[in-house]
C-alpha cells in the first residue's frame, strides 16, 4: 500500500506566511494519517524558483538568483521543520539533476504528439501570477488577485495544443468523480472546460532565468509548465523509469483553490499528451484569512507562522488550523480566536483530562492501572470517535477527525464527572470500581492522543507517553491501536501541565441582563451567576470600587413594566450545556480588603481547588461560608478582581430589593455537575 501526495510548491520571493503554512499544515496531516494507517508514504514539498519576481528580489538584493533561491532554501526548510512537517522528499525547479530534465522530457513529448507549435503571443501578463491574462479577467485595468497592472508582452511564443483536450478532459472528470475535490472546486473546473479551451503559451523568449527549451534555447518553458513537472521529476521522470513506475502517478497533489485551473486543466492536459497517468486527485484547499482580510504585505496583516509555534509549539497552530476550519472551505484567523481556542481545548479540555487522570492515578494507585474489569461506557465513545474519525480523515475532511477526536475527550472529561473517582476513592468498598473508572478514562485518553497524532505529533505522543504507551509514535498503526487494551499494568505518568492556561486580560462575564428587555416578575428573582463588582452579571453591578474592564460591564437593566412581558429568547440545550455548572464546598472565606461586596472564596472543585471572587459579602459572614455547599460556573475564563484571580462564579438567586441568596446543592459532593 503506497501513497504519494505532494503540495504546491512555493513561490521564494516572499517567505512562508500562516497561508502557505496551512496548506503545508494540512498536508501533513493527511501524510501522517496515511502513514499511521499503514500506507509507505512520500510526502513531497519543494520551491518553485523560476518566477520573474524571484529573478527581481534576488537582483533587489544584489545577488544572483541561484544564491538567492539556496538562501530561501534554507528560510523555508526551517519553518517547516518548526512547523513539524513531515516531507520525504524536497524538489526545487533549479535541480538540475532530476527537475531540469523532466521539464525538457515533457516539453519533447508534448511536441512529438504535435501540440507544441509556434505562433505569436500578444497580450497581458500579470508576473504576479505569473499568468497570461484575457482583457475581460481585468478589473478596472489591473489583475483582480494582485491589483496591479499587468504587463503587455508580444513576443514569439511556443505554444501547448490545450484546446486539443476539452473532450478528454471532460471524459476523465466524468469517469473519475473524485478526481477534484471538493465539489465546488470540481464544479468551477466543469464550467470553465465545457465553455471551451484556449491554447496556451508555454515559452518566454528572451529570458535568461528558467529551463531552456531543448529546440529552441532562446526561449525558456513558462514558469507553469516548468513547475508542475517537480511532481513527476521528483519520482524520477526522465532520470530514473524504475522508480517513476514505482511512485507515479501521484495520489494526491494538495493545492490552493487559486490554482486548480492549472492542476486540474493544464496539468492532466500535458500528462495526457506526454502519454503519463494522470494523478489521482486534486484538492483545492481554501483560504485562510487575517480577521477576514487576505493576507498581504501592503496591508501588514501577514501572519508568520513562527511567531505561533514559538510561544506555544507548533501543535496548538495546527490544531486551530485543522480544527476550526473545516477542510475544504476558507478560514479565519485572529491572535484573540487562537488564544479562546488555545485555551478551551488545550489548557482546560485535554491537558486538564491529562493531568486530572494522572494526578488521580498517582494519588489513589501509585501512579499503575489495572485493566481487568470490563470496559465501562468509554469504550463505546471511542468506538463512535473511531467510526466518525476513520471516514472523515479519508475523505479528507480533517476537522471531522479533529472534532472526532475531542467528542472522546469531552466523553471521558463527563465520565469523570459523572462517576466521580474522588467519592470512590473514600469508600475501600469501591476499591475496584475506582481502578476500573481510572483505567478507562486513560484508556480512552490514549486512543483520543492515536487519533491526534496525526494533527499534534508531538503533543500526542507526549500524551500517549503518559498514559502507559511504552513504543514510538511512528510504531504506532491505526487499527491494532486504537483498539482497546485490557492491559496488566498501565504506568501513568504525572508529569505537570502540558499547556498551562493563557492568562487574558478580563474580557468580562457573559452579559447575564440584557437591558434591552423588559424584565418579568420572574426573572427578577432570577438564578444568575454572583458577579462580583466592575464585571456584568448580577446586581448589585455598579461600585467605584473595582474598574470594570474595558466595554465589558453590562449597564444596570432599567426598570420595566411587569404588564410588558416580552417573548423569551429560548436557548438551545447544546448552548445551555456549554456552561458547566457544578458543586463546590466553600473551604475558606475572607472578605476582600477594601471592598464592600467581594469575598475571596477558597472552594473545593472535585479534583482541584479553587480562588472564586463573589460578590457577596454583604450578604454573608466569612464564617457563616466555611463549609457551605455551592453551586459555581466552572467553565468562565478567569478574571482579576481587585486583583485577585478568580476562576468560577458562584450562583446566587437574586432578588430585586439586592443581596444574593447562595444556592445550596447539599448532599451532592464536590465536582458533581448540576444541570
Ligand atoms: N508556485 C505556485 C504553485 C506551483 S505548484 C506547481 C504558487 N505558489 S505560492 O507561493 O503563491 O502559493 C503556494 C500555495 O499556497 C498555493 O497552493 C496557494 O494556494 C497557497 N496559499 C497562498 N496563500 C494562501 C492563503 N492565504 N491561504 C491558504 N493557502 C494559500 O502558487
Amino acid at each position: 500500500m503506497r501513497f504519494f501526495l505532494t503540495t504546491a510548491i512555493d513561490y521564494v520571493n516572499n517567505r512562508p506566511h500562516l497561508g502557505t503554512a496551512y496548506e503545508k499544515i494540512t498536508a501533513d496531516v493527511i501524510a501522517r494519517y496515511k502513514r499511521l494507517a499503514g500506507f509507505e508514504t512520500r510526502f513531497l514539498m519543494g520551491n518553485d524558483e523560476h518566477s520573474q519576481n524571484v529573478f527581481r528580489r534576488a537582483q533587489e538584493q544584489g545577488k544572483t538568483p541561484l544564491a538567492y533561491c539556496d538562501e530561501m532554501e534554507q528560510v523555508f526548510r526551517d519553518v517547516w521543520r518548526t512547523l513539524d512537517i513531515s516531507f520525504d522528499d524536497f524538489i526545487r525547479t533549479t535541480d538540475a539533476r532530476r527537475h531540469r530534465p523532466a521539464v525538457q522530457r515533457m516539453v519533447e513529448r508534448c511536441r512529438e504528439a504535435g501540440d507544441i507549435y509556434e505562433g505569436v503571443y500578444e497580450g497581458w501578463y500579470c508576473v504576479g501570477c505569473e499568468a497570461f491574462k484575457q482583457e475581460k479577467d481585468l478589473v478596472e485595468g489591473n489583475c483582480p488577485i494582485h491589483q496591479t497592472p499587468p504587463e503587455w508582452i508580444r513576443e514569439k511564443n511556443w505554444f501547448f495544443r490545450l484546446s486539443k483536450y476539452q473532450q478528454p478532459l471532460l471524459a476523465h472528470y466524468a469517469a473519475h468523480p473524485a478526481f477534484i475535490e471538493p465539489e465546488v472546486r470540481r464544479n468551477e473546473i466543469l464550467r470553465l472546460v465545457e465553455a471551451g479551451l484556449e491554447d496556451i503559451s508555454v515559452s518566454r523568449a528572451g529570458q535568461s532565468w528558467g529551463i531552456p527549451l531543448p529546440f529552441d534555447p532562446e526561449s525558456v518553458v513558462y514558469v507553469w509548465f516548468d513547475a508542475l513537472v517537480n511532481y513527476a521529476a521528483a519520482v524520477g521522470y526522465g532520470w530514473d523509469e524504475a522508480l517513476c513506475a514505482q511512485w507515479w502517478p501521484a495520489d494526491l497533489h494538495v493545492i490552493g483553490k487559486d490554482i486548480t485551473r492549472f492542476h486540474c486543466v493544464i496539468w492532466p492536459a500535458m500528462l495526457m499528451s506526454a502519454g503519463l497517468a494522470l494523478p489521482k486527485q486534486v484538492f483545492g484547499h481554501g483560504w485562510v484569512f487575517f480577521k477576514g482580510e487576505r493576507m498581504s504585505k501592503s496591508l501588514g496583516n501577514i501572519v508568520d507562522p513562527l511567531a505561533a509555534a514559538e510561544r506555544f509549539g507548533p501543535d496548538p497552530l495546527r490544531l486551530y488550523l485543522v480544527k476550526e476550519v473545516p477542510y475544504g472551505g476558507d478560514g479565519d484567523f485572529s491572535w484573540d480566536r487562537f488564544e479562546e481556542k488555545y485555551n478551551a481545548d488545550l489548557a482546560n479540555n485535554l491537558g486538564n483530562l491529562v493531568n486530572r487522570v494522572a494526578a488521580m492515578t498517582e494519588r489513589y494507585r501509585g501512579g499503575r492501572l489495572t485493566g481487568d474489569a470490563a470496559p465501562g461506557r468509554l469504550a463505546g465513545a471511542a468506538a463512535e470517535a473511531i467510526a466518525r474519525y476513520r471516514p472523515g480523515m479519508d475523505r479528507f475532511a480533517l476537522h471531522e477527525g479533529a472534532g472526532a477526536a475531542f467528542d472522546l475527550i469531552n466523553a471521558t472529561n463527563l465520565y469523570i464527572a459523572d462517576t466521580q473517582p474522588w467519592a470512590m476513592a473514600k469508600d475501600p468498598a469501591r476499591a475496584g470500581e475506582l481502578t476500573a473508572v481510572l483505567y478507562d478514562a486513560a484508556e480512552a485518553v490514549r486512543i483520543a492522543a492515536v487519533l491526534l497524532l496525526p494533527i499534534m505529533p508531538s503533543s500526542a505522543a507526549e500524551v500517549l507517553r503518559r498514559m502507559g504507551e511504552t513504543r514510538e509514535a511512528s510504531q504506532l498503526r491505526f487499527d491494532a491501536d486504537t483498539a482497546w487494551r485490557r492491559e496488566g499494568d498501565k504506568q501513568i505518568l504525572n508529569a505537570g501541565a502540558l499547556w498551562p492556561r493563557l492568562e487574558a486580560e478580563p474580557k468580562g462575564a457573559p452579559t447575564v441582563t440584557d437591558p434591552t428587555r423588559p424584565e418579568t416578575p420572574e426573572s427578577l428573582a432570577r438564578v444568575t451567576p454572583v458577579a462580583p463588582e466592575g464585571t456584568a452579571g448580577l446586581g448589585p453591578t455598579t461600585t467605584t470600587e473595582a474598574p470594570a474592564p474595558p466595554g465589558n460591564a453590562a449597564p444596570p437593566a432599567p426598570p420595566a413594566p411587569a404588564a410588558a412581558a416580552a417573548p423569551v429568547d429560548r436557548i438551545s440545550i447544546d448552548d445551555f450545556m456549554k456552561v458547566q455548572l457544578r458543586v463546590g464546598k466553600i473551604l475558606e472565606a475572607e472578605r476582600v480588603p477594601k471592598s464592600k461586596k467581594l469575598m475571596k472564596l477558597l472552594v473545593d472543585a472535585g479534583t482541584e481547588q479553587r480562588t472564586i471572587v463573589a460578590g457577596i459579602a454583604e450578604s454573608y459572614e466569612a464564617e457563616a461560608l466555611v463549609g457551605r455547599s455551592i453551586v459555581f460556573v466552572a467553565n468562565l475564563q478567569p478574571a482579576k478582581l481587585m486583583g485577585i484571580e478568580s476562576n468560577g462564579m458562584v450562583l446566587a438567586a437574586s432578588p430585586e430589593d439586592g443581596g444574593a441568596i447562595l444556592l445550596n446543592p447539599d448532599p451532592a459532593t464536590p465536582g458533581t455537575r448540576v444541570r
